[in-house]
């Protein structure tokens, strides 16, 4: 078993062990990649204040997203295709984060079924919902979610159109892979990969196959992206998502305060900072700089999560000091999957919650509630003086 002591070390063991196709897919930012690279650079220039001399045992970083008790706030985020970084990848992350206490989000673009992880697991976890043309299918699907007791609907607001991350296009990604040359080739060193895939039959879009019809191929990813998704969502549709859905609801893909101001109208009970991993408009802001005016806008009446950009406990611990009640992991968590499979998502979880941890206790903190400004050090310039 190799000694891991941080995300980094998961990250390099996913690659060799993962096709290559998967890895990039997941290691990936759209066109030049500056808003996939600011999202963790931006993190990195907010400076902790250490204090001393503080009693700092009875610490705990327990608190409550969306008023579900969690061990930490960091939720898994929804990650398109994890059942293609390792065999039953979902089902693996999602009873992982039971374990650990911490909520799993399930992508409709997952490998296993909304019924494949409540089979495999004990405790409600989160649906994330695509807006799909196909409006019977949104309603299904809303229903799916509730029989499986899913706890939260996640709603993602910022890929009605796929943006293009060139590696994709470059390495043919599809499912399941393409018996190509370079392909094969890649796929000679991933033995342990071949070997999970051939005791697993989930090896296609489990929410979707022989639950949607007039997709040309749902191998391609972008092509069903462009055939299926709905690029006419609005705020009246998010209305009637939350109508049908009835439960709590979570709106994700929230960058500018006047879409915060809307999430709140509608009645969301909480919004996800996020540019989706950088995956959709290069260009815009990081989540972490995002994050300060969207406080400003909507922080005392809606709850307020964040994701992209967090690869380790002290990026958590920045993000709930400036104000976020909730975190999301998406790629940290994929990494562990894909170097040693559940045991490699709680490795994941381990590693973060450690660094959150002991984060706090050297900031003079011992409850993750209490996290404030005050621990921070933040450039005067950190959000930027730009002109709308
Ligand atoms: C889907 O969510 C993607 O970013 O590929």
């Amino acid at each position: 078993m190799p000694i891991i002591t941080t995300i980094q070390d998961l990250k390099d063991l996913h690659r060799r062990r993962t096709p290559r196709m998967f890895y990039d897919y997941a290691e990936s930012g759209s066109w030049t990649e500056q808003t996939f690279r600011e999202n963790t650079t931006d993190f990195e220039k907010i400076r902790l204040r250490q204090r001393v001399a503080v009693d700092m045992t009875g610490r705990s970083t327990a608190s409550q997203m969306i008023g579900q008790d969690v061990s930490m706030p960091v939720a898994l985020a929804p990650v398109g295709s994890t059942g293609m970084q390792h065999a039953d990848g979902e089902i693996l992350a999602a009873k992982a984060a039971e374990k650990f206490g911490v909520p799993f989000t399930l992508s409709t673009m997952s490998i296993c079924s909304i019924e494949d992880v409540a089979e495999n697991t004990t405790k409600p976890f989160w649906f994330q919902l695509y807006a799909m043309r196909d409006k019977t299918f949104i309603k299904n699907i809303i229903q799916r979610a509730k029989d499986a007791k899913c706890s939260a609907l996640v709603v993602t607001l910022d890929l009605q159109i796929l943006g293009q991350r060139h590696k994709d296009i470059k390495n043919g990604l599809s499912i399941p892979i393409r018996p190509t040359l370079p392909n094969l080739i890649d796929l000679a060193t991933k033995w342990r990969w071949i070997a999970g895939m051939a005791k697993t039959k989930r090896h296609a879009f489990g929410n979707i196959v022989g639950h949607i019809d007039g997709i040309s191929d749902l191998s391609s990813l972008s092509v069903w992206a462009a055939e299926s998704f709905d690029p006419q969502l609005n705020w009246e549709e998010v209305k009637e998502i939350k109508k049908m859905w009835g439960g709590p609801l979570i709106l994700k893909g929230i960058l500018d305060a006047e879409d915060a101001k809307m999430a709140l109208q509608v009645g969301a009970d909480a919004i996800i900072v996020s540019n989706h991993g950088g995956r959709q408009l290069d260009g815009a802001l990081s989540s972490i700089r995002a994050l300060p005016a969207i406080m400003d806008a909507v922080g005392d009446k809606i709850e307020v999560h964040l994701d992209s950009g967090i690869r380790s406990g002290q990026d958590v611990l920045k993000a709930l000091a400036m104000g976020a009640k909730g975190t999301y992991i998406g790629r940290a968590f994929v990494h562990g999957l894909g170097a040693m499979g559940e045991a490699g998502v709680t490795k994941a979880l381990e590693v973060i919650h450690k660094e959150l941890d002991v984060t706090m206790a050297l900031c003079g903190e011992t409850q993750v509630r209490d996290l404030g400004r005050h621990d921070l050090l933040i450039p005067e310039d950190f959000e930027g003086r730009w002109q709308a």
